[in-house]
């Protein structure tokens, strides 16, 4: 059965409202406006409550690129928030970039829970778990602190020292931290013959390795599934692939699973949702999911 996901308890997050092409979010104590493409219906909330509630917003300069205006000269560039779950705990340090994010995606906590959960649950006692395409972090977080020893991937230097930061705010350490094409890294490690009880995917839709290898997600995640899943132990494991390409369903992150897994059990798939305190439900993107335990 297809599942609709959204976290629940994280008291420092608040999406507000939507709709119109925007999102309205807390973040800790700050309130940001920013372009959302898929808020395709009017919002709930009228203009002058998005007026009154905004702090700071993002003024687009071109498609993808634009500046972030703020209400009055107090409001930070830079700010800390907290993610506790049961046994987990960590920071983030959220950052305004000229493309609109902020160095998190927020619905991506439900996967923080279940990669926790199931790392709490093997019977190593500590698993081995890679976090692919991991931009500032926050699943590598999540592992870390759930007791995982964690390998953190992603192209761009910038994203990875911003990783790194996290993980001295989060009090943690000995992540592994690497710099290369996600598709390079896995093809390097097979040969090597190690394996992890647990993958993290959440590819982009488009993206460059850090000497300019090409990323397209339809034209090579076939080929990454089938690589990724012999990385896996086979006692124990679970494997988490999450997109957000537009026109990708979860129908067929299914169908990627199964076809380069078929033994695959206790495949989950699904949405992911935000729901606003306005009564509107924003979709950001589809997971499937699959964990094998020792009896
Ligand atoms: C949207 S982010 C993933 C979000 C992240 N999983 C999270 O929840 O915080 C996509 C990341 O993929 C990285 N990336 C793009 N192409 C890549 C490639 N070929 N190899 C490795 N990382 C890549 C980007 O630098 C970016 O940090």
């Amino acid at each position: 059965m297809i599942q609709l996901l959204c976290p629940t308890h994280w008291t420092e997050y608040e999406l507000l409202d939507c709709g119109d092409f925007e999102k309205l979010e807390r973040f800790g104590n700050v309130v940001l406006r920013r372009p959302e493409p898929q808020a395709v219906w009017k919002k709930v909330y009228s203009e002058d409550v998005w007026k009154k509630k905004t702090q700071i917003f993002f003024k687009g300069r071109s498609a993808t690129a634009g500046d972030w205006i703020k209400q009055n000269k107090a409001l930070p560039d830079r700010w800390n928030i907290a993610y506790k779950n049961n046994d987990i705990e960590f920071k983030l340090r959220l950052g305004l970039t000229s493309f609109k994010h902020v160095g998190v995606f927020p619905e991506q906590a439900v996967n923080w829970d279940y990669s926790s959960a199931c790392i709490k649950k093997f019977q190593d006692p500590q698993p081995k778990v890679l976090n692919l395409f991991a931009y500032t972090g926050a699943a590598s977080m999540a592992a870390k602190s759930a007791g995982a020893d964690t390998t953190h991937v992603d192209s761009i230097k910038q994203v990875v020292n911003w990783a790194n930061e996290n993980q001295e705010l989060s009090q943690l350490n000995d992540i592994r931290w690497v710099v290369e094409d996600a598709l390079k890294f896995v093809k390097r490690e097979l040969k090597r013959g190690k394996k992890y009880h647990g993958i993290i995917l959440d590819p982009p839709a488009f993206g460059h390795g850090p000497n300019g290898e090409k990323w397209k997600l339809e034209d090579h995640i076939q080929e990454m599934m089938q690589d990724v899943v012999q990385l896996l132990n086979p006692e124990e494991h679970f494997l988490i692939l999450n997109t957000y390409s537009l026109g990708f369903s979860s129908v067929i992150v299914e169908n990627l699973i199964r076809t380069s897994f078929p033994q695959v059990e206790n495949l989950e798939t699904g949405e992911l949702f935000l729901q606003a305190s306005s009564g509107v439900k924003l979709p950001l993107g589809v997971f499937g999911k699959f964990a094998k335990f020792k009896s």
